[in-house]
């Protein structure tokens, strides 16, 4: 069965609920998580795994976290062909780039060559209701996608 690598940054906990509603999902479909802070995370991590979700808040005015900051410089130097992604982030629509930090991430996901297995998933602060339902079908819908792909 396939095995995810799920890679969160979060400073106050919506992320890292989120990440863990997004693995709730993925194991109802039997896929096997290792779930790490992205501060656990390096180039070599990355390169050990075909099947990767990225999870961020946004900082700053649309940016990453500083933690994801090394991470994504590591990212732009190699190539991401063979793998492939989903990205999801928690932000506040009262700011004026609305979870930037997704789609930072997606931009040099495919820059590199990565592909996206799904749209990236934007909640808005903690997920609740609604939201934690499309976490956690987020988390479903990559390891249907990944089976689809064999
Ligand atoms: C100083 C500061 C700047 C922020 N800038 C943005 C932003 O540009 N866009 C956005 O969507 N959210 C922004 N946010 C909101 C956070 O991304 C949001 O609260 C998020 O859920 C925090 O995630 P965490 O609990 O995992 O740390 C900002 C929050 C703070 C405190």
């Amino acid at each position: 069965m396939s095995k995810v690598l799920l890679v969160y940054a979060s400073m106050t906990g919506n992320t890292e609920e989120m990440a863990n509603l997004v693995e709730k999902g993925l194991q109802t479909e039997g896929v096997t998580v290792d779930k790490k802070d992205v501060i656990d995370v390096d180039l070599s991590t990355l390169e050990e795994y075909e099947n990767i979700i990225l999870g961020a808040y946004t900082w700053g005015e649309g940016a990453l976290p500083d933690e994801f900051l090394d991470l994504y410089d590591d990212m732009e130097t190699i190539d991401l062909s063979g793998k492939t992604f989903a990205v999801f982030g928690t932000g506040d629509s009262g700011y004026a780039i609305y979870c930037g930090a997704v789609d930072l991430l997606e931009d040099v996901i495919k820059e590199k060559g990565g592909k996206l297995a799904l749209e990236g998933l934007k909640v808005e602060n903690c997920p609740e209701g609604e939201d934690e339902d499309r976490s956690i079908q987020f988390g479903v819908d990559f390891a249907k996608a990944l089976k689809v792909m064999g």
